[in-house]
């Protein structure tokens, strides 16, 4: 009988995260401070010198702390799947294979690097985080981290998301942390925003405004984000090398890999490990595609520009992909995927042709969730079915042209506490919503004036 689960052993899990800065063809922009828009390091009081080396380093591997790597042994290695049922069920000569990360204590990809920054806050001494969190899962995964090395958090929830799922606030509770909505009264960006507009839904970048305006309050308190940036990606990483092992143990090579994105940090995790082959020659037909909402289609719809990484213009400004960054998505589902950015990293790979980009709308989302529950058993997390539906639409195109391709899908999360969501979906309460040219285009026109570029 072939096999279904590739299991590493835990001292086979990787030792280094992989640096994808070492191997670029060309160097990455750099990040520019958001007063002055000259070149800048992440603003020390936010962020610990560790985490501030890893963003800028160069050295192709990292080593993982021997502290960590016996943290993450409690979820780690995970396992890589082949998805009998699921070819079987589309009727595809195409084999689908899929890392699950849904096997953490969390529930998702984020702890790969909560526990990474709340080790290095731990080790400068921090004693309280701030941070925001889309649709909880960076949140409950950084609370559950905290606890783990006794460090104080509090979480900037975005507000629909905070009224959608309950459960991942008290999750988050259990955990120790303290859960705000944001927009909240806590800070000065949520009151003007509530003065504002007292039922605003908020946003990320609202939210992060928050957190860092809390940071940057207290003298005890660091600001931790959960995507986007280098060193977020950096400790993703663990989840492609480990991958890559795996999937030497089926003796195929994938020919597509597909991940969804918000921030861009699963999805980074995943590929940049593989996209060295690409980027060296080794293997340059492998497709790398990442999947975002129709709703909030940053890299199929954005303007590669300079642009804050939060509302306030408090975070440094970054060239990437973005939809503005006062935009205000609409209140999908898929919480973890509605950034008006992403990551520097990623875009640079798109721009340079590396990466492909595809938006899809909800309602198809689900059905692939649907699809994927009902054949392979796992509930997944909405953001996660945007790459299901990928995967499935690939598949379905081998099944017509007879291809057999192999398929490596990033499952970067369950969706037990987007039952909600589920709810709305099978009672038809779901709709598409695709954002509108004009509204891009109103956003952007909000973009910082930055001499350098
Ligand atoms: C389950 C899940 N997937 C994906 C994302 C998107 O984040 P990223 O693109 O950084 O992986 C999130 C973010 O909250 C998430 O919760």
């Amino acid at each position: 009988m072939e096999r279904t689960k590739f299991i590493l052993d835990e001292k086979d899990m990787p030792t280094s995260w992989y640096n994808i800065q070492a191997d670029l063809p060309e160097p990455l922009p750099p990040l520019l401070h958001p007063g002055t828009k000259e070149p800048t390091i992440l603003p020390p009081p936010l962020f610990c010198d560790a985490l501030n080396e890893q963003e800028f380093s160069k050295e192709r591997w990292i080593e993982i702390p021997e502290e960590l790597q016996r943290i993450y042994h409690t979820w780690r290695p995970t396992n890589l799947y082949r998805a009998y049922r699921l070819e079987k069920a589309l009727d595809t000569p195409a084999k689908i294979f899929y890392k699950y990360e849904g096997t953490s204590q969390a529930g998702s990809h984020k702890p790969n690097t909560a526990i990474a920054q709340a080790y290095y806050n731990k080790q400068a001494g921090v004693k309280r985080i701030a941070t925001e969190t889309g649709a909880g899962q960076w949140g409950s995964a950084l609370a559950m981290c905290c606890a783990l090395f006794d460090i104080e958090l509090k979480v900037y929830m975005v507000r629909v998301s905070y009224d959608q799922k309950p459960y991942r606030r008290n999750l988050m509770e259990v955990w120790g942390a303290k859960c705000v909505p944001s927009p909240s009264p806590d800070t000065q960006t949520g009151r003007n925003m509530l003065a504002k507009d007292p039922d605003c839904s908020g946003s990320l970048g609202l939210a992060i405004s928050e957190a860092v305006e809390d940071a940057l309050s207290r003298d005890d308190t660091r600001y931790s984000l959960g995507s986007v940036l280098n060193h977020v990606l950096l400790h993703q990483t663990i989840i492609g090398q480990e991958a890559q092992k795996q999937m030497e143990m089926t003796d195929v090579y994938p020919d597509i890999i597909v991940g969804c994105v918000g921030g861009g940090s699963n999805f980074a995790g995943m590929f940049l490990p593989w996209v060295r082959d690409k980027i060296n020659g080794k293997k340059p037909d492998t497709r790398i595609i990442c999947v975002e909402p129709e709703s909030c289609p940053t890299i199929t719809k954005g303007l590669y520009a300079w642009d804050y990484g939060d509302v306030a213009g408090m975070a440094p400004i970054a060239l990437m992909y973005t939809l503005g960054h006062d935009f205000i998505p609409p209140p999908v589902h898929a919480g973890g995927l509605r950034y008006h950015g992403m990551a520097p990293i990623v875009c640079h790979l798109h721009k340079l042709g590396f990466v492909e980009a595809r938006a899809v709308p909800q309602l198809a989302t689900f059905e692939a969730g649907l699809t994927f529950a009902r054949t392979e058993g796992i509930v997944s997390a909405p953001e996660t079915n945007h790459a299901i539906r990928v995967v499935i639409d690939e598949a379905l195109k081998c099944k017509e042209s007879g291809e057999s391709k192999t398929i490596l899908l990033a499952h970067n999360g369950h969706g037990h506490f987007d039952m909600a969501a589920y709810d709305a979906y099978l009672s038809g309460k779901l709709v598409d919503y695709e954002y509108p040219e004009e509204k891009v285009k109103e956003a952007l026109a909000h973009l910082p004036e930055v001499p350098t570029a």
